[in-house]
């Protein structure tokens, strides 16, 4: 999941989306160098009061150099300026409205550069695990977004990556931040 940070030469603008108590951010703070920026958004004062408390404020104490800022909100309107080269996003998309999983994205694609990459997860068979204990309703909804993720993954490039040692395992989503250009829409002409 933060792997694709090292592949950026020079200083780096870092975002992560919905850090919790910071399994990532852990692991992102090791790879940071003097010079990067590493902003996180996390909707839960209680996991932010955590992580400024554990993680961050510690951090910035042996680490002036690097510009570490957490911001609690939910990312849909949070005052970020992006464009960023790397996003982690450790949202449990299974569980939102298909509508706010396709709000979040879009503002995630805005905020990512163009040869940036967007890293995201979900548990391996989540959606067929959980299938048989829903509704009619709930079924429809994890169907549209499976639809979503399928979507959004071949629009940009999408890689995954399998991660058996993960308890319970998981796939990892790299997603480019270019877009692939629409096929070109086949005109029928009209013979006579
Ligand atoms: C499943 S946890 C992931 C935490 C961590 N990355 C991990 O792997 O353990 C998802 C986190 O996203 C946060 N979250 C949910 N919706 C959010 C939103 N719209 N904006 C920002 N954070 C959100 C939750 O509060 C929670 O801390």
């Amino acid at each position: 999941m933060t792997g694709s940070i090292a592949r950026v030469q020079g200083p780096r603008r870092i975002l992560e989306v919905g850090p919790g108590t910071g399994p990532f951010t852990k692991a992102i703070l090791k790879k940071l160098r003097a010079g990067d920026q590493f902003d996180l958004v996390e909707i839960n004062r209680n996991f932010c009061t955590k992580l400024e408390r554990d993680l961050l404020a510690p951090y910035r104490i042996r680490h002036p150099n690097v510009a570490v800022r957490l911001h609690c909100s939910p990312i849909e309107n949070a005052e970020l300026h992006g464009p960023y080269d790397t996003i982690v996003c450790g949202l449990p998309f299974n569980n939102f409205p298909p509508q706010l999983m396709r709000q979040i994205f879009r503002r995630m694609f805005a905020l990512l550069k163009e040869d940036g990459e967007l890293m995201y997860f979900e548990y391996a068979g989540v959606r067929v695990l959980k299938g048989p204990v829903l509704d009619r309703a709930g079924r429809d909804r994890l169907k549209r977004i499976d639809a979503i993720g399928k979507s959004l993954r071949r629009k940009h490039n999408g890689e995954k990556e399998f991660i058996l040692g993960n308890f319970p395992p998981a796939i990892a989503y790299r997603l480019s931040g270019k877009a692939r250009a629409k096929p070109a829409r086949r005109v029928a002409t009209a013979t006579r």
